[in-house]
């Protein structure tokens, strides 16, 4: 596996403890060896050096074992190589050849863990070295382009080089055994597939928010915000498997082709839905936290957004008139993933709530992260004369399920690509398709510099506007975000 971008916060942070858990459970093959390459130069010893201490920061302490990170960290060598540079690539070209000392050649897994702009710069230098044939592959990481232009330019830069088996465009989200789950959850079970349509369904909200801000990552995050960084993925992935028809079968085409058809499915925002179906946001400085401007690498008047709320709606027999709501956000009150489905309500009550409630609201929540699980609300009969009916939960964990240990994303992805499954990736037509959703918003943000932008306080749900936006359905986000009285905290940017 050769990593571009070797010393970069995505190879720190998520590959390498990737990796080394592979490596524990015993799931790479037979004489496997990392490769990392970039600008900066190291020694072999020294680059092993530096990811050991970097695992021992972002491993859980009940992972670290002594001995497995100094045989796991041995598998590691490097070659320094610019990457913007046709030299880079005789260097890395001869690294191989000495790794592989003379014998039969190895099969090569590019991984691009590069700033964006790398993506479409890397592939045809590997053509000319002649690295890009069978049986190499190639992950790339997202965003995947910048708009749909970049997006179409890039797959064909990608087909010019490698064979659409070869590519792994990678949403390290569809990693998660709780997004699998949610295909599990409605198609390995008879009992909710029939009230998964618009006749039982009234809403559905997505939520994936994070409460931490941009960190190291100012520069990247600055030039893509959070509607490139979050929604044209990791969200609209989560819709995607929400909403899907069943596959014929689990392969890789049948999957994707049902993805497809939600994606070309989304109704198309008008500009008057642009303004009125998305808000977006970015932090401001609170008590404890610097405003995203005041961020390392981040310009004083940067108009990036670190919050987007939309509504948005599936033009489909299942789906049409149901709206998703989506959120998404930086430097909000907590790291939370989940997909509340909310059905209608029964249509006669007849019974007394508590609390001067009108009636029992039925949702399923899909938890995805923390906290992993699935929670189903309902009403029962409050013990006693009279007949009040209380809402209560039905709560399922994933912890009870296996005592196996959870794999991580990015090692269950990485697991499949050596493996050859593309399942779980994004086809090139998948991705033209998100972008082609998106496209009228990102013209629309970009040629309107005064289209709004609202602050919200670092530690708040997000702007208030974003509770006009749900309550169009008479409701409040799951996590309402009316939790500062002080609205003056609020404002537009
Ligand atoms: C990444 C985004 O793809 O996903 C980050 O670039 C974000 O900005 C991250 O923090 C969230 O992923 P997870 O798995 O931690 O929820």
């Amino acid at each position: 596996m050769i990593i571009f971008g070797a010393s970069g916060d995505l190879t720190r942070r998520k590959l390498m403890p990737a990796l080394y858990q592979l490596y524990c459970f015993h799931k790479l093959p037979e004489g496997f060896r990392i490769l990392g390459t970039g600008r900066i130069h190291y020694e072999d010893e020294a680059y092993q050096e530096y990811i050991g201490k970097e695992l021992k920061e972002f491993l859980p302490s009940r992972d670290q074992d002594e001995e497995a990170l100094k045989a796991f960290t041995s598998l590691l060598h490097y070659v320094a190589a610019d990457p913007s540079k046709e030299e880079g690539y005789q260097a890395i070209k001869k690294r191989l050849e000495e790794m592989q000392g003379g014998g039969e050649k190895s099969s090569l897994l590019f991984y691009l863990a590069t700033p964006p702009s790398l993506y479409g710069v890397i592939p045809p230098f590997l053509k000319k070295a002649g690295l890009h044939e069978e049986p190499n592959r190639i992950v790339v990481e997202k965003p995947f382009g910048y708009d749909l232009e970049s997006a179409r330019k890039l797959n064909q830069i990608y087909k010019s080089v490698f064979e659409e088996e070869q590519i792994y465009r990678i949403d390290h989200f569809l990693g998660k055994e709780t997004v699998q789950n949610i295909l599990a959850f409605r198609f390995a079970n008879g009992i909710f597939e029939p009230l998964w349509n618009r006749n039982y369904i009234e809403y559905i909200e997505v939520t994936a928010v994070e409460n931490m801000g941009v960190e190291s990552r100012g520069g990247y995050f600055n030039s893509a915000g959070t509607l490139r960084d979050m929604v044209q993925n990791h969200l609209l992935q989560l819709v995607a498997i929400t909403a899907m028809e069943p596959p014929v079968s689990f392969n890789a085409d049948y999957f994707r082709n049902e993805l497809l058809k939600i994606y070309e499915s989304l109704t198309p925002f008008t500009q008057e839905q642009i303004s009125r179906n998305i808000i977006r946001g970015q932090y401001t400085a609170s008590d404890t936290n610097p405003a995203y401007r005041q961020e390392k690498d981040i310009p004083e008047d940067s108009r990036t957004e670190t919050y987007v709320a939309m509504k948005i709606g599936i033009d489909n027999w299942r789906w049409s008139g149901v709206p998703f709501f989506i959120r998404t956000g930086k430097e909000l009150p907590t790291k939370v993933t989940e997909i509340v489905v909310h059905f209608k309500d029964a249509p006669h009550q007849m019974f007394s709530y508590p609390g001067g409630k009108g009636k029992i609201v039925n949702t399923l929540i899909l938890r995805i992260q923390p906290n992993e699980g699935i929670v189903l609300k309902f009403g029962m009969k409050l013990p006693g004369t009279g007949f009040q009916v209380q809402e209560v939960s039905m709560d399922f964990s994933y912890s009870q399920l296996s005592g196996e240990p959870v794999m991580d994303a990015y090692a269950r992805l990485i697991e499949d690509c050596i493996a050859g499954d593309a399942t779980l990736f994004n086809r090139s037509d998948v991705v033209e398709s998100s972008w082609t959703f998106l496209e009228p918003v990102l013209t629309w943000w970009k040629e309107h510099a005064e289209a709004p932008l609202y602050g919200y306080p670092a530690g708040t749900w997000g702007p208030i506007e974003s509770e006009a936006l749900i309550s169009s359905c008479g409701t409040s986000w799951t996590n309402p975000c009316k939790n500062l009285t002080d609205t003056d905290k609020y404002c537009e940017l």
